[in-house]
């Protein structure tokens, strides 16, 4: 990816992304000590507007992970939308982006810690196509790597450092064959995928881990629980055990870069009949309307960036 003519948000002001650079010793690169959120915006051709998802809501989770990480963002939410909008239009995207901010511990000295150490903000925006295939159901496994707990490092905070335990689990899963990996928490029982949120289907329920099982509290996991509430279907938020998922009639992920993926088969077993199941379809082609801001009831979602 060519990323020299992209302009970023660092430090306060709009720089070229050639400019905006790190030292070698930076206490979030040496450490994992930053957090971060994935955000989505939609070209819509039609109407000519890049639309901005669920902006609040994720500047509410970032500034939730930089709390528990001791970091302060020096805006405030209303801000930072603001920024992202006036970024965009900087860039004057007409494609698919994906916009990276993140804050992390700037010092550059050696010493692991979070108190006394200054912080840096940035916001990275780039054009960005699928992250998973949804087209097809993905092929996925049991990872045999086990979800961080939240004794070891709180996986409902976007924390940089965390994403070790997701790479490992993705790489396993794509070296022996898969498209993506399932992690189980320490106690065994289901959390999530390495970068997406999981919900199973079955005699018509949506069911979902809560928010207590290890995992990130996803956007769209809330949208998609949005659009279910919508159409009356009932969702159960609870520990779901491994072999719930053999029996699940639907299986699919959600996340910011995937949106909805479609699962055909975990560990080796079909789901359902291993097509895309009638309520995964219908979720996801809302969800797919409503991004690119077809779908009134969730325009609230979306931040418009040229106005036109
Ligand atoms: C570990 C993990 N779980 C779930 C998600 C999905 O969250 P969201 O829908 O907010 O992107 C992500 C992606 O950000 C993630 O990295």
């Amino acid at each position: 990816m060519d990323l020299s003519a992209i302009t970023v948000f660092s430090g306060g002001e709009f720089r070229r992304y050639d400019e905006a650079k790190v030292g070698l010793l930076t206490h979030g690169l040496q450490y994992g000590t930053g957090c971060f959120e994935g955000i989505r915006g939609y070209w819509d051709a039609q109407d000519r507007e890049l639309y901005l998802v669920l902006l609040r809501e994720h500047y509410e989770r970032l500034k939730i992970s930089a709390k528990i990480l001791m970091m302060e963002i020096p805006h405030t939410v209303d801000e930072l939308i603001a920024i992202t909008v006036e970024l965009c239009k900087r860039n004057g995207f007409e494609t698919d982006i994906y916009i990276r901010p993140c804050v992390f511990k700037s010092a550059e000295d050696i010493g692991v810690r979070l108190h006394n150490v200054p912080d840096h903000f940035a916001m990275i925006p780039v054009p960005f196509g699928n992250y998973l295939d949804t087209n097809k159901g993905l092929n996925v496994c049991t990872s045999s790597w086990r979800r961080a707990d939240d004794t070891m490092a709180p996986p409902r905070a976007k924390i940089t450092g965390l994403y070790v335990n997701s790479a490992l689990a993705k790489s396993e899963a794509i070296t022996n064959g898969f498209d993506e990996a399932i992690l189980l928490s320490h106690d065994g029982h289901v959390a999530e995928g390495s970068a997406e949120n999981l919900f199973l289907i079955r005699g018509g329920k949506l069911y979902t881990p809560d928010p207590s099982q290890n995992v990130l509290e996803g956007c769209t996991r809330k949208a998609i629980m949005t659009i279910a509430a919508h159409n009356c279907i009932e969702i159960v938020e609870r520990s779901i055990d491994r072999g719930e998922l053999y029996a699940a009639e639907e299986l699919f992920f959600t996340g910011t870069a995937a949106g909805i993926a479609p699962i055909a088969s975990i560990d080796r077993r079909v789901v359902g009949n291993g097509g895309v199941g009638t309520i995964t379809r219908m979720l996801s082609e809302t969800y797919q309307r409503a991004v690119r801001g077809k779908e009134a009831p969730f325009a609230s979602w979306l931040t418009r960036t040229y106005m036109r």
